[in-house]
């Protein structure tokens, strides 16, 4: 049942502000800012260490949880893809927390990973949509991230609410560890308390997004760029753009852009520039910036601030509304997904069962 959508990515996509409050509420209960985990306690001030793998969007959700830890919970944070993982044979410590992120719980090398770290690892906790997974069973403890079945082969809701599960173990780690206090402990449980409204705010951009995804439609290469938290959702983004549209793309941290890829930049190159003003914000303009003085063609991704400060000149904008600078990827997912979705849809492609792919990757 497509609820009334053309595709079960689309209706997948509108589902976020649901699901995420979903997942929200049962690891922040109400009447207090503390993340409580569902059965067992983790006790992070026994980890000096977070080792964090997956394949594919999953990869990309633990990719944004490392500035996260880091960030807000002091810990050193190391992230791979299962498949590379899994025979180079890394040393772990056991006082390592080894973190498996799966949607199906089925990926044969992010589960061949868990095993890898069994017996070596002092925990093997999974983040996980479908709770009688294979990796969820032979977890320590797993973390279930009730966005509901997910029948479009691209990711959408899995992964933001991938992103808010990760969020508040890094919360929880953070007060654990004493690395926040009380009261940014307490902004944050606010800012998630209140991103399924700015995420039904994000899906009202929907008709300013579909017009700049029919520019995107005519393009053969798309660059995203995103700087902090934004990068490795500008990746995020680049892969949902080729697997359903078909469109080469490659997700850059902006300041690599002068090491390589500016020399891609002319006026057939859309780019699609990720940033929120926060504090980074004037270093990703100033790369964008040289991406129009190539002729690029810029789609400026920003809340009412950014852009009023660095519109000019770009090809079109996208607004979302404020949030709080840790949330920005999960709110930022939305137009990132409809920009591929309205792209495939322009094109004709086949939106819920893109060509080559299957919804779960169980042989290597
Ligand atoms: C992208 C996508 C894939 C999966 C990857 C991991 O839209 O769906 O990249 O994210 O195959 O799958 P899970 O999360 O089931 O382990």
């Amino acid at each position: 049942d497509k609820g009334g959508h053309k595709h079960y990515m689309a209706k997948e996509i509108a589902e976020q502000p649901v699901v995420v409050a979903e997942a929200i509420r049962s690891y922040l209960p109400t009447g207090g800012d503390q993340v409580v985990l569902p059965g067992d306690d983790l006790d992070f001030t026994k980890l000096d260490r977070l080792t964090m793998v997956a394949c594919g969007t999953a990869f990309y959700a633990c990719l944004t949880a490392k500035y996260w830890f880091e960030q807000l919970a002091k810990m050193p944070v190391e992230v791979d893809i299962a498949s590379e993982f899994r025979y180079r044979e890394p040393p772990i410590s056991d006082r390592t927390l080894a973190l498996f992120v799966s949607q199906s719980g089925e990926t044969a090398d992010t589960l061949a990973a868990l095993r890898y770290c069994e017996g070596k690892a002092d925990k093997i906790v999974s983040v996980v949509n479908v709770a009688e997974s294979s990796i969820a069973r032979e977890s320590d403890m797993a973390l279930p991230i009730h966005a509901g079945v997910e029948i479009g082969v691209a990711s959408t809701k899995a992964f933001t609410c991938q992103l808010s599960v990760l969020l508040m173990l890094a919360l929880k780690a953070a007060a654990d560890r004493g690395t926040l206090n009380d009261e940014e402990i307490a902004d944050h449980a606010a800012a998630l308390r209140g991103l399924p409204t700015v995420l039904n705010a994000a899906l009202d951009q929907n008709d300013a997004i579909r017009q700049s995804a029919q520019r995107l439609s005519e393009a053969r290469d798309v660059l995203f760029l995103g700087r902090g938290l934004m990068y490795p959702l500008a990746m995020e983004g680049a892969l949902k753009l080729k697997e359903i549209s078909y469109i080469h793309a490659e997700g850059y941290a902006s300041g690599e852009l002068k090491h390589g890829p500016i020399a891609l930049i002319d006026k057939h190159m859309p780019v699609v520039v990720m940033a929120p003003r926060d504090a980074v914000f004037d270093k990703t303009v100033s790369n964008m910036q040289e991406v129009m003085a190539r002729k690029g063609k810029v789609i400026l991704v920003s809340d009412d601030d950014g852009i009023a400060e660095a519109e000019d000149g770009v090809w079109s904008t996208i607004r979302m509304p404020h949030v709080h600078t840790s949330l920005a990827p999960i709110l930022y997912s939305v137009p990132a997904q409809l920009l591929a979705y309205h792209t495939a849809v322009a094109k004709g492609t086949d939106v819920d069962q893109p060509r080559n792919l299957a919804k779960s990757v169980t042989v290597e």
